[in-house]
């Protein structure tokens, strides 16, 4: 009798447990898909001005009475009178307002990190201009600063002359 009931017993265990693992942990194989959709093209941002911009850029920094004249030729300025523009980390840092500090002079454009005697005068009214320049300044010297476009500057307003 106690030999049958076990006999009952395992049997009953057995079937329970083929039933479970017939059941469950089953996969759909929707698990493995990948979601092609995620993949997302990406937008490459141009890391070099154009041609006509360096072009138009280097014209203006070399017109006498422009940038070279305080900034140099080689773009290094005059120590404690004239920055550096080669590493600057304002211009490399803070193009948008490096383009507006060429249109409206260093005056108005919070940049002290060193005190210059005297600041530095608005050069060019038109933002075409002003971008272009200080995209050649950007990618000349040494520096490989990237680009500033004009709509990086479309907020940027010209202070009346
Ligand atoms: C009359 C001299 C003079 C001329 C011309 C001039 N600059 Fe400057 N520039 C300065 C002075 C002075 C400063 C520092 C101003 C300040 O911090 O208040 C300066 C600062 C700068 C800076 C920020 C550098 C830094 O690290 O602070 C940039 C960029 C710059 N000039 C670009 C130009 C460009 C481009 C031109 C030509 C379109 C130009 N400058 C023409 C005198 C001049």
């Amino acid at each position: 009798m106690k030999t049958r009931n076990f006999i009952a017993l395992t049997m009953a265990g057995f079937f329970g447990l083929a039933l479970m693992t017939s059941c469950g942990g089953g996969k759909t194989g929707d698990q493995a898909k990948t979601d092609s959709t995620a993949v997302k093209e990406q937008v490459a941002t141009p890391a070099v001005p154009t041609a006509e911009q360096m072009e138009m850029g280097k014209k203006i920094y070399e017109t006498p009475g422009k940038c070279i004249t305080c900034h140099q030729a080689n773009g290094q300025g005059v120590p404690n009178v004239f920055p550096n523009l080669v590493g600057s980390k304002f211009l490399l840092e803070q193009k948008v307002l490096a383009v507006t500090q060429v249109l409206n002079g260093s005056a108005k454009v919070g940049n002290k990190t060193v005190k210059y005697p005297a600041p530095m005068p608005p050069q060019l009214a038109s933002k075409e201009e002003a971008v272009a320049v200080i995209n050649y300044v950007l990618n000349s010297f040494g520096n490989n600063g990237g680009v500033v476009t004009m709509d990086d500057v479309k907020d940027v307003v010209v202070d009346p002359r």
